[in-house]
């Protein structure tokens, strides 16, 4: 995924639809195969890193939304989101997709969610069919992680199936449930610089298109807001009341030792350091958008 290249694009956030078109297309392709939909987005920013078309998408389809990454999450902020999902008539749940912790309550879920379809299947006599499901959303959101944790716990691809399209692969996850290997990969939305914004600090967007600094600033801009002293509290550096996120930044790199010549601080490698913190859960669990 990358920013717009363009004319004094350094400092904006914006989306570059460029190849998604082939994307979107073969996902249309893979929904004629399947029963459910299992979207993921990130639970730092659960409504910036969703496809703002997912509903259109996905009509006829059901669908379980998961915040994934919910370890570098604020819990309280997970457990609203969750319920703020909930309360649209989606099904959310919480996941970790790098461990695994959320998959048997996806597998239950599963279950509940397409309970009419199990029950259509079983009048029709139709038994020990499985839900067939994707794994779909944006860039980084943890598709591949989720799958190969399934894959992993299960230890079954069921292989090729008549009637499908020779390549796809199914994976068993238990007697209901079969994932599609290949994930549906969407965009977020292009419009919202906002959303841009969140999303690069998350590092789903590619970095090389803003400035360093101007990200680092606007991240402590926003995490004086959401979570004051936070920064600070990390690296041990006072609060500046007031102050340009530039001069916490200069605090950064001198307490991390990053100088260049006569002693200046080296804002561009604070800002690395201060991202990856952020990115890692290393500033503590924080989500940047309440429901
Ligand atoms: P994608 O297919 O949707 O593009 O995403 P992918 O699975 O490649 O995951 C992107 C990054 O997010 C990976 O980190 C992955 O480990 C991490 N990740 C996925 N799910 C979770 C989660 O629930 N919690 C946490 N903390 N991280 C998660 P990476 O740095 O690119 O790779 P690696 O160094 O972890 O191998």
């Amino acid at each position: 995924m990358q920013a717009e290249q363009g004319k004094n694009n350094q400092n904006s956030y914006h989306w570059y639809p460029g190849h998604m078109t082939k994307a979107v297309r073969m996902m249309q392709e893979n929904l004629k195969l399947i029963d459910l939909i299992i979207e993921l987005t990130d639970a730092r920013i659960p409504g910036s890193s969703r496809n703002p078309d997912i509903e259109k998408l996905g009509a006829q389809k059901s669908r379980i939304i998961l915040l994934n990454k919910a370890d570098l999450a604020d819990p309280d902020c997970n457990r609203r989101w969750a319920d703020f999902f909930r309360e649209t008539g989606a099904y959310a749940l919480e996941m970790n997709a790098k461990t695994g912790a959320g998959i048997r309550t996806l597998s239950a879920a599963v279950r509940d969610v397409c309970r009419e379809k199990l029950e259509r299947d079983r009048k029709r006599g139709i038994v020990n069919r499985p839900i067939r499901a994707m794994v779909a959303g944006i860039p980084n959101v943890g598709k591949s992680t989720l799958i190969n944790a399934c894959a992993g716990r299960a230890c079954a691809k069921t292989g090729n199936k008549p009637g499908v399209t020779k390549g796809r692969q199914w994976i068993r996850v238990n007697g209901e449930l079969e994932l599609l290997d290949t994930p549906g990969i969407l965009w977020p939305s292009f419009e919202d610089a906002k959303a841009g914004m969140y999303l690069a600090f998350i590092g789903s967007m590619n970095d090389e298109a803003i400035l360093p600094e101007k990200l680092a600033c606007d991240l402590i801009r926003t995490l004086e807001e959401l979570y004051p002293g936070a920064v600070q509290a990390r690296y041990g550096i006072g609060k500046r009341q007031g102050a340009e996120p530039e001069l916490t930044l200069a605090d950064i790199a001198r307490c991390r030792g990053c100088l260049l010549k006569g002693d200046n601080p080296d804002l561009k490698k604070a800002s690395g350091i201060l991202l990856d913190d952020f990115r890692s859960g290393r500033l503590g669990r924080m989500t940047l958008e309440r429901p």
